[in-house]
């Protein structure tokens, strides 16, 4: 197969280092937006993304790619979609998923046909989606399917889905037949649902199988990117509500992601299942995309980042970030999430670790600083009554996280740096007390993560702080702070970038596809 040479000249350039992560996954042009096909396929771990190289915005969607051996480093591998055909003309091709058949690695997604105003006029809507499917032989090189789209309109076998919002495949096998979850909305627009579709070739033809799981009336008026996994035992839907409504506080925003843990039914198609689990109550967390690793885990990426949010980061030439991998179980019917255990091969550098130490006035601690880190904390909360720990810190601002003994845990990104708008600053929520209270924070340039007691509760943000603010302080604000441990791990490069100087990579061996 020939070599796809980017021109990458006419891309959206990076130019300034201070927010582009070292460890996260983000575009090395332009724009990115939901996780897409993430798979394990011949020995490597791969994940693409929304992308759209030309700007730092959203436009036609094409989909990056990485690919990692270890979850830990990644590595940039050329576009692998670019929207050419008549069915992905003016979205592009949107958000889907991935799977291995007969040696081959097929990407399921969905071509966003944008109407013209005669077509809007002739079908009624002002877009069309069609489920699409490409091949690899090698995993790099993509090629889409001669029978695209392989689901279109005709294939609905309901009169209650809105035929313009059907999208975001998520396909798994079972027992020998192919299976996909679809987003969708009611034909009245109310009712965020999810579809669900069985086919016995995965390439040839697919059933319309049942609306498996819909809206109660309290979640939202349309359901994107479904995701389907077994965790012990018990299956799970991961999905992203839109259109929540906001103004009795049920919800942080119009839009979240999160789970319903139940039993999908597959002779009827239907999901049964709980109340509705956020997988991440901080501010930017959408989209998430999960896989299963060959050990069995299930592991989830998300979209570090909110739709409608000022992104500072346009303004050096690129746009959104991914999470870190994180471990998905299910602990007494709640959903928990956990750093993936191999992000332990980028502590490249000696840890600094302390033992048990009590202040009572706001401390730092030697070389416990930085840009781009993980700390490791037990506290004490027992004793601790009141407390703040300020990250990205210098004179001028800082990102803070402060609990309360009550469980009252808050993140406050009001003072972070560069003013974020279109979303609140400052997120509180209650978690269960404790007397060891233990926090895996992860910082990198523009972003945190802030994992609450092994998992129970999960944080993310964006900010923008200057490069220098790079201070950890520790407020005990009442009495005593009582640090039980710390660890600070300094994080390497995690994936490499073309021409973000402190990455140095020799760029004709690491990006032989890019014409120089
Ligand atoms: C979710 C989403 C998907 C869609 C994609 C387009 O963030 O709206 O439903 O496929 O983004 O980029």
């Amino acid at each position: 197969m020939a070599e796809q040479i980017e021109d990458f000249k006419t891309f959206s350039q990076v130019t300034d280092a201070r927010w582009y992560p070292r460890y996260h996954i983000a575009p090395p042009f332009g724009w990115c937006n939901d996780p897409n096909g993430m798979c394990y396929y011949k020995g490597q771990y791969h994940f693409f993304y929304q992308h759209y190289p030309y700007e730092p915005r959203w436009g036609p969607m094409h989909w990056g790619h990485v690919v990692s051996d270890d979850l830990a480093y990644w590595k940039h591998l050329p576009i692998a979609l670019k929207p050419e055909e008549a069915y992905e003309t003016g979205g592009g091709c949107f958000s889907g998923s991935a799977i291995e058949k007969d040696g081959k690695l097929w990407l399921m997604y969905t071509g966003h046909l944008q109407a013209n105003p005669e077509e809007e006029a002739a079908i009624g809507f002002p877009h069309i989606e069609f489920q699409c499917l490409a091949s690899s032989e090698d995993g790099i090189h993509f090629e889409k399917s001669a029978k695209n789209p392989i689901i279109e309109e005709a294939d609905v076998k309901s009169d209650d889905v809105s035929i313009n919002d059907i999208r975001d495949p998520k396909v798994w096998e079972r027992n020998g037949k192919y299976y996909a979850v679809l987003g969708s909305r009611t034909r009245d627009m109310a009712h965020g649902q999810i579809l669900l579709f069985e086919s016995k070739d995965l390439t040839k033809s697919w059933r319309f199988k049942a609306i498996s799981a819909r809206s109660d009336g309290n979640l939202g008026g349309m359901w994107e990117c479904p995701n389907f996994a077994e965790i012990n035992g018990q299956d799970v839907l991961v999905f992203s509500p839109m259109d929540l409504r906001t103004d009795d506080g049920t919800f942080y925003y119009d839009k979240v992601a999160g789970v319903l843990i139940g039993k999908l039914n597959y002779r009827s198609g239907i999901f049964t299942h709980g109340e509705f689990q956020y997988l991440d109550k901080g501010f930017d967390f959408y989209a998430p995309q999960i896989m299963q690793t060959p050990d069995g885990r299930t592991v989830m990426i998300g979209w570090l980042d909110m739709w409608n949010v000022d992104m500072h980061e346009t303004r050096d030439g690129w746009a959104g970030q991914m999470t870190i991998p994180r471990v998905l179980d299910i602990k007494n019917g709640k959903i928990i999430s956990t750093p993936a255990k191999e992000l332990e091969k980028l502590r490249k550098w000696k840890p600094i670790t302390l033992g048990k130490v009590v202040i009572d006035e706001a401390t730092s601690f030697d070389g416990v600083s930085g840009e781009a880190y993980e700390l490791v904390l037990t506290i004490d909360a027992a004793k601790s009554k009141k407390f703040s720990i300020a990250l990205r810190a210098s004179e001028l601002e800082q990102t803070v996280l402060s609990y309360n003994s009550n469980g009252t845990f808050k993140l406050d990104r009001t003072k972070s740096g560069e003013v974020i708008n279109g979303i609140a600053s400052v997120r509180e929520i209650q978690i269960e007390p404790q007397d060891k209270l233990k926090l895996h924070i992860f910082i990198d340039r523009s972003s945190l993560e802030v994992f609450i007691n092994d998992g129970a509760e999960v944080l993310s943000a964006r900010i923008y702080p200057k490069r220098t603010s790079q201070k950890i302080i520790f407020t005990p604000e009442y009495e005593t702070l009582e640090i039980d441990s710390l660890e600070y791990y300094k994080l390497d490069f995690g994936i490499p970038h073309p021409h973000i100087k402190d990455t140095v990579v020799d760029v004709a061996k690491e990006f032989p596809f890019l014409k120089a």
